[in-house]
């Protein structure tokens, strides 16, 4: 009888904490979704992308190559020529469009001062505010919104703080031009890599996307990763980052985003929304219109 008791209590206690949480969600979802393009010809242009009204923020991916006085462009067989005019396109309806750095590949490291300097030298060129002969625009005179750090590697002597500093330098608040949306995109462990961590202390980073799919640990553990993050960085906004693909390690049913990522997220005063990789994968599962009314 006791136990029962007990039990019933218990349960009494879990539905109200369920309702606590249900509550506090509600109060504060953002509706923000943030997709990355570039990883795929077949997932439609940028420009559709955009005119779905479903993404808030799009992330150009990736700049694969850089570090050593190369660099590199990987929009995975896009025509290149085309997307300058789409840029504009969703700045005009009110999409950011930012470009990520790094990805999956083996091309990039920033081993110096002076190769972030460089780096930063030839992002502002190429992609924003800057001109500077000898140095390609490879989107025409679009002037993208922000630079994401999409790192799977690094070592100890990688300084994206510096290149993080410098960007912020050319941030609106700055100087002449316009807001510059520092973001990035690692995977859920905490705390992240040195050579991360160090860029993410500046305190100056705007947006971190926390990914909780294709990792195991994270796919396990991510909710104790989450609030730790959030804890850590409390002047930066955290994305929850998702796959739009059923197939990939730690996809999420759109019930449990209802159930469990949603409400779990919101928890923290400074959650941003959601990260859906990618808009290939959306454009196949509708993913993202399914799970936009819980951000
Ligand atoms: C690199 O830049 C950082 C930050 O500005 C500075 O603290 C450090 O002394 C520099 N390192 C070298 C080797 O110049
Ligand atoms: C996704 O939406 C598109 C357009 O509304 C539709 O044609 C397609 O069948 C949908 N796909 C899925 C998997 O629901």
């Amino acid at each position: 009888m006791a136990a029962l008791a007990s039990r019933r209590a218990a349960a009494v206690v879990l539905a109200v904490a369920a309702l606590v949480s249900l509550a506090a969600a509600a109060g504060s979802k953002t509706g923000q979704v943030t997709v990355f393009w570039g990883r795929n010809k077949d997932e439609g242009s940028l420009r559709e992308a955009c005119d779905t009204g479903l993404y808030t923020m799009v992330i150009i991916s990736f700049l694969d190559v850089y570090g050593e006085g190369r660099y590199h462009l990987d929009l995975s067989g896009h025509p290149v020529g085309g997307v300058g005019a789409d840029i504009k396109h969703c700045q005009s309806v009110g999409v950011p469009v930012s470009l990520s750095i790094g990805g999956f590949g083996a091309g990039y490291s920033l081993p110096s001062n002076q190769s972030a300097l460089d780096l930063f030298d030839h992002l502002w060129n190429a992609y924003f505010g800057g001109r500077k002969p000898g140095v390609r625009r490879p989107f025409g005179d679009a002037w993208l919104d922000g630079v994401d750090l999409f790192l799977e590697h690094g070592t100890a002597a990688d300084r994206y703080d510096v290149l993080a500093l410098e960007l912020a330098k050319h941030n609106i608040r700055g100087g002449p031009g316009k807001p510059l949306h520092l973001t990035a995109t690692p995977r859920c462990e905490f705390p992240p890599a040195g050579y991360l961590k160090r860029a993410l202390d500046t305190g100056i980073f705007e947006r971190v996307h926390v990914r909780i799919y294709d990792d195991a640990d994270c796919e396990a553990y991510w909710h104790t990763a989450w609030d730790e993050w959030t804890a850590a960085y409390p002047a930066t906004r955290f994305y929850v980052g998702m796959t739009a693909s059923e197939m990939t390690h730690g996809w999420v049913h759109p019930k449990n985003v209802y159930y469990d990522v949603a409400p779990s997220v919101q928890k923290a005063d400074n959650y941003g929304g959601f990260m859906i990789w990618d808009r290939y994968y959306d454009r196949l599962s509708n993913y993202t219109s399914m799970v936009k009314p819980y951000a």
